[in-house]
């Protein structure tokens, strides 16, 4: 897949994902480039939002350059209607891999905060088993070395992103050599690990509902 195809189906995956929205809805927001297109589908299609809720500076700055209100959880009385977001990778049962561009943390607040939760994809990001990708952990800086030495007990090897630091200051370490056969165990196991802030293993919440954009048009995969 060329660089513009997979930039052609991002937009058809946007499109479809943005035909899903409630006017008027609280709308969580992730981050990625497939979400900017969803954004920027989003105000051309000029759908209201009673407010937007952020995952990270990317999509705050994009959403206010278009207008959209941005909100932060504390001013909500209860959940928010839906969460649209990508994933770097995503499997049968809609358990995904994030944090490929560093936002986990506030997705996964976010994504957890939300009735439902919508993941929009290219079919490239179609996975048998999760863990091609590498993982990502976002960490407290003095964890490194024994999150290191944990993660690798789990068979794991974890690498620093260089030059990265999260909209929340931390560093962040991608752990290749993974096969995630259990997506739910080992997020679970590695929400054990202390100096962990958030892996990038959604499977305790997956999506709902996702959105796969190939050459033969977006198909919808149910949660079941
Ligand atoms: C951001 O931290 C990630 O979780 C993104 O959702 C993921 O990396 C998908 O991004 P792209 O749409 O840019 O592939």
């Amino acid at each position: 897949m060329t660089i513009s195809d997979q930039q052609r189906l991002k937009i058809e995956v946007a499109k479809a994902a943005v035909a899903e929205v409630p006017a008027g809805a609280i709308l969580g927001i992730g981050t990625g480039s497939t979400v900017d297109c969803f954004i920027d589908e989003l105000a051309q299609a000029k759908v209201p939002l009673q407010a937007a809720v952020s995952s990270s500076r990317r999509t705050t700055e994009r959403l206010k350059a278009l207008g959209y209100p941005v909100i932060g959880l504390e001013g909500l009385a209860g959940p928010i209607d839906l969460y649209i977001d990508g994933a770097d990778e995503i499997d049968a049962n809609l358990c995904m891999i994030k944090g490929g561009g560093g936002a986990l943390t506030q997705e996964k607040i976010v994504a957890s905060a939300a009735r439902r939760f919508i993941c929009i994809v290219d079919a490239s990001k179609r996975v048998e088993v999760l863990g091609r990708f590498p993982l990502p952990l976002e960490v407290i800086a003095a964890a490194i070395a024994p999150v290191t030495w944990a993660v690798r007990a789990l068979g794991g090897e974890p690498t620093l992103r260089p030059g990265v630091t999260t909209d929340n200051g931390h560093p962040i370490l991608d752990v290749r050599g993974l096969t995630i056969q259990d997506p739910r165990a080992l997020e679970t196991a590695l929400n054990q690990i202390p100096g962990i802030v958030t892996n990038g293993i959604f499977a305790l919440r997956p999506a709902d509902l996702a959105l796969v954009a190939s050459n033969h048009g977006v198909i919808r995969l149910q949660h079941n």
